[in-house]
């Protein structure tokens, strides 16, 4: 069984919804630890409500990014963690952690990638004045937003969307590619080849 370390800093819907896959037997892994950098992230609660290790590391206790990127990193190395899950974890990471966690790092983001990258991308996509958006996952690279995609779901723009209805419409589409790309990998059924990744079903 894939053990899994979930990165977040908010409320923590995709956490819920892959705590709650792992609990159907949907998962084929195993959440044992989740990470925090925000200590109000409602996420937190999420996990220790279902007995999942829920730990807050700080920017603020370290004096540069390359020590409180370490400080993560050894926290996963202690839990074993094979694949890292970025749910809703706002921080870009150093090269160093990108290096020791290659092609096992998933993110998932509010728009059809390459298109709004960075944050507020549900809102980036309506003042663009596009007709379609959605969410991608896709494996964490030294680019923000930029590496190989796995998997991408549109979801339709209307006149009248603010960021939020579409925020709204967007989010149960990330919790569902999110916890069926977390499954592949746990199924050892993704393969990068250059930016593309092959889906071995
Ligand atoms: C999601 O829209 C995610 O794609 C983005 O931040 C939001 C986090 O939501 N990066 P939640 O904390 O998982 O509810």
């Amino acid at each position: 069984m894939r053990r899994i370390g979930v990165l977040v800093s908010g409320r923590g819907s995709n956490l819920q919804a892959l705590l709650d896959a792992e609990s159907r037997g949907e998962l084929s892994g195993q959440i044992v630890v989740v990470i925090s950098n925000k200590i109000q992230a409602f996420a937190l609660e999420r996990a220790r409500k279902v007995g999942v290790q829920a730990i807050l590391i700080t920017k603020s206790e370290f004096p540069d990014r390359q020590n409180f990127d370490e400080q993560i990193a050894e926290v996963l190395r202690s839990y074993k963690v094979d694949l890292v899950v970025l749910a809703g974890y706002m921080r870009m990471f150093t090269e160093q952690f990108i290096i020791e966690f290659q092609d096992r790092i998933i993110n998932v983001h509010p728009s059809l990638l390459p298109a709004f990258k960075g944050v507020k991308a549900q809102w980036q996509a309506i003042e663009y004045g596009a007709k379609v958006s959605g969410c991608s996952t896709h494996f964490v690279t030294f680019d923000m937003d930029a590496g190989p995609i796995i998997m991408q779901k549109a979801v339709p723009i209307f006149p009248d969307d603010t960021g939020e209805t579409l925020s709204k419409r967007i989010l149960p589409e990330e919790h569902r590619i999110l916890v069926k790309s977390v499954r592949l990998f746990c199924e050892d059924k993704l393969r990068i080849e250059g930016r593309n990744v092959i889906v071995k079903e």
